[in-house]
């Protein structure tokens, strides 16, 4: 009974709120001086977007070559609207770019957006924030607030609050967690209509402060959660998890649709027609990749393992994942007598996802790698991951063409969902050439089309 009460003012203490209160940041100007630790897809969304949204904002990265890039108006990725957004505001001096970190003894704010990634055991390497909090603490005069964007293990605020009380400082620094929800190929949209925004502190000033910060959007009623720095750190890692097993949930289906003969792009969308469930995160796929579902999953059962909870979902979902990848597999040797030796096998798709370069974790890779040990001959294509994947695969052909990519394969598979590569037309085969066999691992052919413009021509 005790402890259902606890509960029950626990869950209160977490309250959704929209109206903005008094804030330990300048209370005469909504213009806030920030700096950002961490240029990568997170760091330079949020810097050029916090400059977009009128404060005036400084990049910081240790990676020279890349920041000298930024300078010149060059994003280091591919990511839609970014460097519209980066050289505007370039230009109009709110957005500054340095391998120094000066900037930071005059900020009102600094934002940590470094890399946590995976150890080998799993567990996340926080390595790269601590030693950007150990700057901060040397250097700053005037911060008041050092916010976590980095996704971090449960408790890390806590151990960063910890650290600077030890160190004493004369400056109240304050500790918030205000995790991003991103997604790589639409970040700059998402930054400017966020879902929600989440807000961790344990001071109800630090707090207001965010809110403070991002007034644009909290008057257009995107809905904010105030809440304390474990639960935000929660939240973060508890939203990638889901959609993870989300994505592993509807792959099993789609094994079990082909089984029993069942439509599972009818089963999808009868699925998600159920507003509890949704349309979104429920297209089957070579497995989930990218930097943070995978990543993200396997820290939280990490967490999970170290604090005694036994998360059978995630593991299932990222042993899912795995099996998903060995299951393409089977089916290409299968589809090729097995026997891929001197065999050619046309790739369609390198990125992890569509509207992307990024190929960290991507299914391709796992996919390339197995059937170059088989012996099978690849020819790719992908319209802007090819460079990336370049460095892993040097040996393999890269196509300038999807039509390349299939002229004179044994089998065509098609592994990120690209616009181009949902029609193959005539026009798509080389003069002479035949269609092989296609294996569609994101189902975005239509087989009615295909025969219509291959089969009956
Ligand atoms: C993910 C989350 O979606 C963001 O909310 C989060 O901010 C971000 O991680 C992060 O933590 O930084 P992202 O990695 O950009 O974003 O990629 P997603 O769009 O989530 O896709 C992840 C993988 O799932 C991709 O390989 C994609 O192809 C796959 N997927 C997605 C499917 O196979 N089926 C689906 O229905 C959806």
């Amino acid at each position: 009974m005790k402890q259902a009460i606890i509960n029950i003012v626990a869950f209160f203490l977490c309250c959704l709120t929209t109206t903005a209160n008094q804030s330990i940041l300048s209370e005469k100007t909504d213009r806030f001086t920030i700096s950002v630790i961490g240029t990568g897809y997170v760091g330079l969304v949020l810097g050029a977007g916090l400059a977009e949204l009128g404060h005036q904002v400084t990049c910081i990265d240790i990676d020279e070559s890349k920041i000298a890039q930024l300078e010149e108006g060059n994003i280091p990725f591919f990511e839609p609207g970014l460097s519209q957004l980066v050289t505007k505001n370039v230009s109009e001096r709110t957005l500054f770019f340095t391998t120094k970190y000066d900037s930071i003894a005059t900020s009102d704010l600094v934002f940590i957006a470094v890399g946590t990634p995976s150890n080998s055991d799993g567990s996340c390497d926080t390595s790269a924030v601590f030693s950007a909090v150990e700057t901060i603490l040397s250097i700053s005069q005037t911060t008041k607030i050092i916010c976590i964007k980095s996704t971090v293990p449960i408790g890390t605020c806590c151990k960063i609050e910890q650290l600077i009380k030890e160190k004493q400082l004369n400056n109240a620094l304050e500790v918030v967690s205000n995790p991003e929800f991103l997604r790589e190929g639409s970040a700059v949209q998402d930054f400017f209509n966020p879902d929600r925004i989440v807000i961790g502190a344990h001071s109800q000033k630090a707090s207001d402060s965010i809110k403070k910060l991002f007034s644009s959007f909290i008057s257009k009623n995107i809905p904010v959660l105030e809440t304390d720095l474990a639960s935000a750190e929660t939240i973060k890692y508890a939203s990638n998890a889901f959609l993870a097993i989300k994505i592993s949930y509807i792959n099993e289906i789609a094994h079990l649709c082909e089984k029993v003969n069942a439509n599972c792009a009818d089963v999808a969308f009868g699925m998600g027609l159920d507003k509890r469930i949704g349309h979104k995160f429920l297209k089957p796929g070579p497995g989930f990749g990218g930097s943070c579902l995978p990543k993200d999953t396997r820290a939280l059962l990490h967490s999970a393992r170290e604090v005694g909870v036994n998360f059978n979902l995630v593991k299932a979902a990222l042993e899912t994942n795995q099996h998903q990848k060995e299951l393409i597999l089977a089916k290409v040797c299968g589809l090729l007598d097995d026997d891929l030796g001197g065999k050619t096998i046309g790739i369609w798709g390198l990125a992890f996802k569509a509207g992307t370069d990024d190929i960290r974790e991507s299914s391709a890779l796992y996919i390339i790698e197995q059937l170059l040990k088989k012996g099978a001959l690849i020819k790719a294509y992908d319209p802007i991951a090819m460079n990336n994947c370049k460095k892993i695969f040097p040996e393999i052909e890269y196509c300038n063409s999807k039509e390349d990519a299939l002229a004179d394969a044994d089998l065509l598979l098609i592994l990120t969902e690209w616009d181009e590569f949902k029609t193959i037309e005539s026009s798509n085969l080389r003069s002479g050439s035949r269609l092989p066999k296609i294996f569609d691992t994101r189902n975005i052919l239509s087989i009615v089309k295909l025969e219509n413009e291959l089969i009956h021509h």
